[in-house]
């Protein structure tokens, strides 16, 4: 079987979040189970930048975009794993970021993105590549299916692949004025109320999930919540029609880079069999942040977070919460980037608390690792969470997870019980600054109790959320579409 994944994102060539991390990890587990793929994505700038191993194929691939023809350059990755193509456009992807500054998007990612795909296809037409599926993720490959059945030229193709398409987050839909249309060279059909046309503008995502032969998304309460006004962001109508082909997988966690015990980017490694090391990441962390140290022999907990600081991601809540959480005894370690006010805000909590609160902002996956590893408990208080991977990373480095239930946060964490002989996490269903501190004081409480915790950390390091499983269900859909 032969797939070829397009994806906007990978680990390590790019990356704004676990959409990347699921472009790294996915392929290799489908190759590892006997699948053929063949991954494709933009060359950005921390692509032509960066250190990776990559060669220039010679292949040139003429694009049209509205009334522009344009030569895309095809790369290719030298590093094992599966075949990997780099779609070079510096006009479009030599810059600073990926989608947006801080302050507003890029104005022409609906070309850019136009482009990307239909190089894609274009690609897969060159390379007679004869792909089975086609599997697409996100916004920016939502136009894809259209191309396939129509072309890059808009004349008609006549698709052969079946096309899996995967919604990872819901609320980046790649909606564009409708004036931009014509960027896509596709028959102005395409552009009707059951297809691309959202309220008057295009909606990217809605073109993937009406026209894929399978849609999935990244867990199996995620995949319920999306059919209702409050998590469907306007979409939830056009998910009902297509509920029949929709599926949640939850992802899984790539445990040849999350793991403490072979982790190279932390302190000390170290296992639930011996767990010392942690001891010694958790020193380095405070040490890192320039916070002050516990009195010797006074075990103090480190809340860490690691998070794009958006509304999704629960920082409005923190944002209410944080004086009453500053209030107990414990030190906030926090590394993250996104909208200003939340960068401000956290900034303004470094100051507020300059012994016991660290703030990073920015990318840095280094220190993402420290605090995973440095941390005792792990705060993800998302508002709504498709997947999540960060609380499945903690779990393994036995930093427990507290949560909201939410999407994957609910499917993959479940609550310590009273007597914390089992659960992996803290969990708490309404969302509100009462539920979360209600819920952060009983993890406390449990801290205290030294024995109960190793023993906590020693289950949750124990669990496996690996990607084999969640091959296996993709295989199992592909399967079902070629039968
Ligand atoms: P989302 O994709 O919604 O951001 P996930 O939990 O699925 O959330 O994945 C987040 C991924 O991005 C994790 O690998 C996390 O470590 C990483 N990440 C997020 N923000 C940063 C940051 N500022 N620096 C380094 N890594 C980050
Ligand atoms: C999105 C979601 C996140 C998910 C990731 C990978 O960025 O916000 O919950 O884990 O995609 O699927």
């Amino acid at each position: 079987m032969k797939i070829v994944f397009a994806i906007s994102e990978i680990t390590p060539y790019a990356s704004t979040g676990g959409l990347a991390d699921v472009g790294a990890a996915l392929p290799v587990a489908l190759e590892q189970q006997g699948v053929e793929v063949i991954r494709i994505m933009p060359m950005y700038r921390r692509l032509l930048e960066g250190d990776s191993l990559k060669t220039d194929t010679g292949l040139r691939l003429n694009v049209p975009v509205g009334l522009r023809t344009l030569q895309a350059e095809v790369w290719q990755s030298g590093d094992p794993g599966p075949v990997t193509y780099f779609i070079r456009k510096d006009e479009f992807f030599d810059r600073r970021e990926l989608y947006s500054l801080p302050e507003r998007d890029y104005d022409d990612n609906f070309e850019r993105f136009v482009f990307f795909q239909k190089a894609v296809v274009a690609l897969m037409d060159a390379l007679t590549v004869r792909a089975d599926i086609v599997h697409a993720n996100d916004w920016e490959t939502g136009l894809i299916p259209y191309f396939l059945d129509y072309g890059i030229q808009g004349m008609g193709r006549g698709r052969k692949e079946k096309v899996v398409y995967t919604i990872h987050n819901l609320a980046y839909q790649g909606i564009f004025p409708d004036s931009e249309f014509p960027y896509s060279n596709l028959p102005y059909s395409c552009f009707a109320l059951d297809e691309l046309e959202f309220y008057g503008n295009i909606n990217s995502m809605k073109g993937g999930i009406v026209r894929a032969d399978k849609l999935t998304t990244v867990s199996k309460r995620y995949a319920s919540e999306i059919l209702t006004p409050e998590f469907g962001c306007g979409l939830e109508g056009v998910l009902g029609d297509a509920e029949g082909k929709l599926h949640g997988i939850v992802n899984g966690v790539d445990y040849t880079t999350w793991d403490p015990s072979t982790d190279i980017l932390i302190a000390a490694p170290y296992s639930p069999e011996n767990l010392s090391g942690k001891k010694t990441c958790q020193k380095a962390l405070l040490e890192r942040f320039e916070l002050k140290a516990p009195q010797a022999n006074k075990r103090v907990p480190v809340i860490g977070m690691v998070s794009r600081l958006v509304d999704q991601k629960g920082m409005d809540l923190l944002a209410e919460a944080m004086d009453r959480i500053m209030e107990e005894e414990v030190y906030f370690v926090l590394l993250g980037s996104g909208q200003e006010e939340y960068q401000a805000i956290c900034q303004h909590w470094a100051k507020k608390w300059p012994e016991r609160f660290g703030v990073y902002i920015g990318y840095h996956n280094g220190l993402a690792h420290q605090i995973e590893a440095g941390a005792d408990i792990f705060m993800m208080p998302s508002r709504f969470e498709p997947c999540g991977l960060n609380q499945l990373y903690s779990l393994r480095y036995g930093t427990i997870p507290l949560v909201h239930a939410t999407g994957g946060l609910d499917d993959t964490i479940e609550n310590i019980s009273e007597d914390a002989v089992a659960g992996n996490g803290f969990k708490f269903e309404e969302y509100t600054v009462q539920a979360l501190l209600g819920t952060l004081q009983k993890a406390l409480f449990i801290y205290q109790d030294q024995a109960k915790w190793l023993a906590i950390q020693k289950r949750a390091m124990k669990e496996e959320f690996s990607w084999d499983r969640s091959a296996k269900e993709y295989i199992a859909l592909y399967e079902e579409l070629l039968s």
